[in-house]
């Protein structure tokens, strides 16, 4: 049973699908494990650190072609999984609604493909949830962003020289990004306050000591949508949504965007006349950039100007933390083998009825398989 971390060719991707640490766990397991050389180069891993860990380095030749189980942090191009045993699994966040023609791919080399962002959110599955584990470091990250180009800073400051008022700070979208973008912007002394569509939502913004600005007369999502996710909003609430935020934006020093709708474009909470409302010196992140933004003006992979206003739009926040990024999503992945491993067969055993599998597995015996995709028009 071969185990094989791929070192990831996505541009700017820094993370990497294991480390030393999970490196040893999979051997304690009974796994041998390859790592492609230079995989763990940009979160800071030194080969050498690997084959301390028991795991042997390999060109990517030689790890690909020896692999039962393949671990990525994205999903790499079918090319280079060329010379694959069939059967073999390949475990990442494999974007499958991006590049519907990838993940095909993958099912002509007869690999069974494992996407994790389609993991339910059940409490099973909380510790394999890489979703999560990424997005509570985007989080933290965008808050870091925002004060690197802020020119005030956060805490309120009583000096000699005068008093510095504390920076206001409006989160729109409270999942698990948003959550910690509140709890750190509180800890750098901010005024911080947050909205979102759904009203269970309210109490988790109020209990990190923010406040919670709501759309109120019109019906958002009560409790929770599917799955605990969004859905798209009515028109009425949109325009609702739309004059709240136009009337609180304009008093804010910091925005920070993370609304994100599963399957979807990202929903637009910010007009460009809305930010020409904001002070000059203000800044926005948009974190849901990669899902087309929630700000107009954004720019993928740039700061971009308006009114005075920086629109700060990272692609991939979590590859900004490489080796934090790269420890919890190694762990996730070792605890999804984990929990499926078998003693008996020496492997992990994935059963056809578990419900952590079905919603995982996008290919199996050399075609799709998956529900959601097999619902979708191929693409041409
Ligand atoms: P997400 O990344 O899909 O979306 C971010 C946030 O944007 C969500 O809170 C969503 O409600 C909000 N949003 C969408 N459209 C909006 C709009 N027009 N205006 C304002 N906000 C908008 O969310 P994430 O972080 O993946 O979390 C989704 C849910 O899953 C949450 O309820 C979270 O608590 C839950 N969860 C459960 C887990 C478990 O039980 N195992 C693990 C992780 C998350």
């Amino acid at each position: 049973m071969n185990i094989t971390i791929l070192k990831e060719t996505g541009f700017g991707e820094c993370r990497v699908a294991g480390t030393p640490e999970t490196v040893k766990k999979c051997v304690a397991m009974g796994a041998s494990v390859s790592v492609e050389a230079g995989a763990g180069a940009g979160a800071s891993i030194a080969d050498s650190a690997y084959a301390e860990a028991g795991a042997t380095i390999a060109d990517r030749a030689a790890a690909v072609a020896g692999a039962d189980i393949v671990l990525a942090v994205q999903g790499p191009e079918p090319e280079t999984l060329a010379g694959v045993k069939p059967g073999a699994w390949l475990i990442g966040n494999l974007d499958p609604y991006a590049d519907r023609a990838r993940i095909e791919g993958y099912a002509r080399l007869g690999i069974d493909a494992l996407a994790m962002e389609f993991l339910p959110r059940i409490t099973r599955a909380q510790s394999m949830d890489t979703l999560s584990s990424q997005s509570n470091l985007a989080g933290y990250r965008a808050v870091l962003d925002a004060a690197h180009e802020f020119g005030r800073a956060f805490p309120m400051m009583m000096t000699a020289a005068g008093t510095i008022s504390a920076a206001r700070v409006f989160v729109m979208g409270v999942g698990v990004a948003g959550l910690q973008a509140i709890a750190t912007a509180r800890r750098l002394g901010a005024q911080v306050s947050a909205t979102d569509v759904r009203s269970a939502t309210k109490e988790q913004i109020q209990s990190l000591g923010a406040k919670p600005v709501f759309v109120e007369n019109v019906a958002g999502i009560e409790g929770e949508g599917t799955g605990g996710y969004a859905s798209e909003m009515s028109a009425e609430y949109q325009k609702a949504q739309a004059e709240l935020v136009s009337a609180h934006i304009a008093r804010q020093d910091i925005v920070i965007t993370t609304a994100l709708i599963p399957g979807r474009a990202a929903p637009r909470l910010i007009t460009d006349a809305q930010i020409a409302t904001m002070r000059p010196g203000s800044v926005i992140v948009d974190l849901a950039i990669e899902q087309g933004g929630n700000v107009e003006g954004a720019i993928a992979g740039e700061v971009a100007r308006r009114h005075g206003v920086a629109i700060v739009a990272h692609r991939n926040l979590p590859s900004r933390l490489a080796a934090d990024a790269s420890a919890l999503f190694s762990r996730n992945l070792y605890n999804f083998l984990a929990a499926f491993w078998s003693k008996d067969a020496g492997r992990p055993v994935l059963p056809d009825e578990d419900e952590i599998v079905r919603a995982v597995r996008l290919t199996q015996n050399g075609r799709i398989v998956h529900e959601r995709l097999l619902s979708q028009p191929a693409q041409a």
